[in-house]
């Protein structure tokens, strides 16, 4: 198994999250228009001013645009700021090896956090070059594994689970190649624990808080660009970029909120078919 850090810490946990931050090596570089840098430095303003005693940061994906080694150091200088434990997790506009390599020895890469009764399992769903997610035999066996330690573990109660995409399929027509391929795998997977109470995700740059299958899902916006829900083509949204603030309580409950910048208006092409 591997390597397992282990905190008693305040009831509830506190736990941000950041997801879609979509650097540039550059920080001049945009995304549809869009600086990214920019963006990020004010959703962290807005964490600094609404989080204290954050737990754990969790990054989940799409960290940089370019995957260039550049872009992944400016976001770990950036996101150290928050002087919070932090861990991330590839996207598929990232590099898993060079994130692997740039965080090496350190915590970021490791795969689970244990906080006080909590479990945060954090799955790589990324496939290198393309833009769907799938979990690998290996992360599926990894999953498993983990899975059946904590139902033996009286000291674990509840799980939390992360990865970059969607395993619960997208609201909008265009998105339906876009999401983690093996989802109905991943489903079936986790039926062995009776610990596991939610699922956090990115990808598809929206706020989403619903139940599939018994599990609470949260998908969060990014620190950039938002997609538009429910619609059939590719469509920007106009609302602005935030993160999420979670708080996870000893009794398994969540409480969960998005915070959006307010007070900017973030330029970006809207017109764009695509991304
Ligand atoms: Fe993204």
């Amino acid at each position: 198994m591997a390597v397992m850090t282990s905190l008693i810490t305040q009831n509830p946990i506190k736990i941000t999250q950041i997801t879609d931050t979509h650097l540039y090596g550059e920080p001049s570089g945009t995304l549809l228009k869009m600086n990214t840098n920019e963006t990020l430095g004010h959703v962290l303003e807005l964490v600094k001013a609404n989080e204290d005693g954050i737990d754990l940061v969790l990054a989940t994906g799409d960290i940089t645009q370019d995957a260039s080694e550049q872009s992944y150091v400016n976001f770990l200088k950036i996101v150290a700021s928050l002087n919070s434990p932090f861990r991330w997790i590839p996207g598929n506009h990232d590099n898993a090896a060079v994130m692997q390599r740039i965080a090496e020895g350190t915590e970021a890469n490791e795969k689970t956090a244990q906080l006080n009764n909590w479990l945060i399992i954090l799955l790589d769903s990324s496939v290198l070059g393309q833009v769907h997610g799938k979990l690998t035999k290996t992360e599926i066996k990894f999953l498993t594994s983990v899975l059946r330690a904590a139902e033996k573990d009286d000291s674990i109660e509840h799980c939390l689970i992360t990865m970059h995409h969607n395993p619960v399929p997208g609201n909008s027509a265009w998105m339906k190649d876009i999401g983690l391929e093996n989802g109905e795998e991943f489903f079936e997977a986790i039926k062995i624990s009776k610990k596991v109470r939610s699922l956090l995700y990115g990808h598809i740059h929206q706020e989403l808080d619903f139940e599939h299958e018994g599990i609470r899902c949260m998908c969060t916006p990014s620190t950039c660009i938002q997609f538009k829900p429910n619609v059939t083509s590719f469509s920007l949204d106009r609302v602005n970029p935030g993160y999420r603030s979670l708080q996870l309580y000893s009794d398994g409950s969540i409480e969960s909120v998005v915070r959006r910048v307010s007070g900017e208006t973030f330029e970006a092409d809207y017109n764009s078919p695509g991304y």
